[in-house]
């Protein structure tokens, strides 16, 4: 049983995210933290407390994080996959449920000094508020018991530009402070989630569940559907978020690589790409490597069983 916070910006495949991790008995859910990122801060908690109460679990803590990157100004997020609304544009009314008055930093830090050793944060959006509490406890490095995230792209093109996934794009400086802290950290990246995809039908599937969850993500999912056949030309959607939650529940499913890595915070073409290191041979002090010495090594999740992955996907969302 993993005691869970999920760091999160919904968006629509964080909320699939959600509800799949709502659905799983391997998660107990602490709380989630709100970040900008897909929609602004305050839409990403709104639609977390509402997606929340859909499923009533109402009880499960909110707090409110970061509104911009570190360095720099939010961007207005991507409504042109997720919604103006961060929701497929359903524009469904603002739930009865609050925030904690517990900022998310804090309430991460809070938990880990509770928890100490047993706490597993799952970040579905841009790491600033990972970063901030790191920067407020660094001692939180060594009580967490691991971090996995959805962000990056460690040998294949980017999907925010060319070179770089949204969640690094949106805060390279958050990331690449992350990415060099001394915790166990896994990188669940484009490398797999451009591999792993939600077919049309099964979402028809979905669809046909009569809950007010399963109802409203799926009515979401139209939206985001629509621009991945645009855009992608694929007959379904990428499994970006909900991956982190595949890959807890069996490791097994996905191939990783463990690399030093370090995350473009210029304002270049490649702002916002993972570069991982190659391997042993670049800390033989070459100066031309220096970037990555003395960088931990992270987890990088390089390929994945899809087929099972979309398996276990419907075996928890189709009940
Ligand atoms: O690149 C995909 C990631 O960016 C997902 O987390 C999606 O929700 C967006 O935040
Ligand atoms: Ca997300």
């Amino acid at each position: 049983m993993y005691k869970l916070i999920i760091d999160t910006d919904p968006g629509i495949d964080d909320s699939l995210a959600i509800q799949f991790a709502l659905a799983s008995k391997e998660f107990k859910i602490l709380g989630l933290t709100t970040v900008f990122g897909n929609v602004n801060v305050d839409l990403s908690t709104i639609n977390s407390l509402r997606l929340l109460q859909l499923a009533n679990r109402g009880k499960i803590a909110v707090a409110k994080g970061a509104s911009k990157p570190l360095k720099g100004k939010f961007l207005g997020g991507v409504p042109f996959v997720h919604g103006d609304d961060g929701q497929g544009n359903t524009w469904q009314p603002p739930g009865s449920l609050s925030p904690i008055n517990t900022p998310a930093d804090e309430f991460i830090i809070e938990q880990v000094f509770k928890f100490p050793k047993q706490i597993t944060i799952a970040a579905l959006g841009p790491l600033t508020n990972l970063a901030s509490a790191l920067s407020k406890r660094p001692q939180i490095q060594q009580m967490v018991k691991e971090i996995v995230f959805m962000g990056g792209n460690a040998f294949c093109p980017g999907n925010a530009t060319p070179t770089a996934e949204a969640n690094m794009f949106s805060d390279p400086d958050a990331a690449d402070i992350v990415l060099g802290a001394k915790w166990p950290i896994t990188m669940v990246g484009l490398d797999v989630t451009h591999k792993t995809i939600l077919s049309k039908e099964i979402l028809q599937k979905f669809s046909e569940i009569d809950s007010p969850l399963h109802n409203h993500i799926t009515k979401a999912y139209q939206f985001y559907q629509d621009f991945f056949t645009r855009v992608n030309k694929i007959d379904g959607t990428y499994v970006h978020d909900t991956s982190v939650f595949t890959y807890l529940i069996d490791k097994n499913l996905y191939k990783t690589v463990h690399y030093p890595v370090r995350v473009e915070t210029q304002d270049c073409l490649s702002k916002g790409k993972t570069w991982p290191s190659l391997g042993e041979s670049d800390h033989e002090g070459s100066e031309v490597l220096m970037p990555w010495k003395n960088r931990p090594k992270i987890n990088i999740c390089v390929d994945v069983n899809s087929n099972k992955v979309i398996e276990l996907i419907k075996n928890r969302l189709m009940k």
